[in-house]
């Protein structure tokens, strides 16, 4: 089947980010949330890492016009019935993506790929959710999503030799490397990723260091883009603190333990950048 239309089911920033390379790619995109000010949220997020392109002049403001209009708002999955290839990208949340998947299953036609941008679930387990298991895979992007090359490409337990080719396609359509990874917990990014990030909040938490200098010496001694901390603001303490909790049930090992400061800034709801304050303030 030609991908003509990118259905994402979620406009938050992995969404949105999706939805604008897949535009930026040619393709037509129906982005879906459950209400009209999310949708809103992430048209208004696209327009801003757009306009950062259009002052850098990696692109034109027609160029900018152009991608916006290849978007599509909605607020009903049953919309999802128009898509050829389906990517969803809602919260870190396996109760909800089985949901998800569920509706899916029943409103998209037959033989369209449903892929999950899940970081770190069973990708075994979403299929299970539908009559298709060997047309779900783990389709998974790296935040920002506009500049982060990456798409780590995970096949579930039946997923079909076809809908992997098909993904991969997809992803150097727009622009992306695809690598392979199997479907166990955290996959490889996450799992060697959240551990470290992990380690880092340990070392704040137990007075090793600040927030400010455990990034710099991961900055300047690692020569990472960002450190730990920093990062962890940008992907989001929940969406941390999810992870961990799916590497340390699912891997059963004690060294994957959550820390518990992790624990109680997202009780606070210090969710990061997104809500203004993480381990940085951000207003
Ligand atoms: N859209 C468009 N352009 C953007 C942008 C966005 N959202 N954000 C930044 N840019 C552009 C800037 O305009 C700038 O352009 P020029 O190079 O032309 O000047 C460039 O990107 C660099 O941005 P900044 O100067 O603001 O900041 P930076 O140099 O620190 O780069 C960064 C920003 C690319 C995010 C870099 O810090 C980085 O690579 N950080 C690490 C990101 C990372 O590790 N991501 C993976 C997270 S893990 C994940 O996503 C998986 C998971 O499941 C948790």
């Amino acid at each position: 089947m030609e991908i003509k239309t990118l259905g994402v089911v979620g406009a938050g920033q992995m969404g949105s980010g999706i939805a604008q390379v897949a535009a930026a790619s040619g393709l037509s995109v129906l982005m879906s949330d459950i209400s009209d000010e999310f949708v809103e949220r992430g048209f208004s997020s696209i327009e801003g890492s757009l306009n950062r392109m259009v002052k850098k002049e990696k692109i034109t403001d027609d160029d900018l016009k152009a991608i916006l209009g290849k978007i599509e708002g909605s607020t009903s999955i049953d919309d999802m019935a128009k898509a050829d290839f389906v990517v969803e990208a809602a919260t870190e949340d396996e109760a909800l993506k089985l949901e998800i998947f569920g509706n899916l299953e029943q409103y998209c036609r037959e033989g369209v790929i449903l892929a999950s941008n899940t970081s770190s679930i069973s990708i075994t387990k979403i299929a299970s959710a539908t009559k298709r298991p060997e047309r779900v895979i783990g389709m998974h992007f790296m935040n920002p999503v506009p500049l982060m090359k990456l798409v780590e490409v995970i096949r579930g337990l039946a997923t079909s030799d076809e809908t992997f080719r098909t993904t991969n396609d997809l992803a150097l359509k727009l622009g992306k490397t695809p690598v392979p990874s199997r479907d166990f917990p955290g996959f490889i990014a996450n799992r060697i990723l959240m551990p470290m990030i992990n380690e880092a909040i340990y070392a704040l938490f137990e007075g090793v260091g600040t927030a400010e200098d455990i990034d710099q010496i991961m900055k300047l001694g690692m020569n990472h883009p960002m450190g730990p901390l920093a990062l962890a603001d940008l992907i989001g303490l929940d969406t941390c603190l999810a992870i961990m909790e799916v590497l340390h049930s699912g891997l059963g090992d004690d060294k994957y333990r959550p820390c518990p400061l992790l624990k109680k800034y997202v009780e606070a709801g210090w969710l990061g950048r997104k809500a203004g304050r993480g381990f940085y303030s951000y207003t």
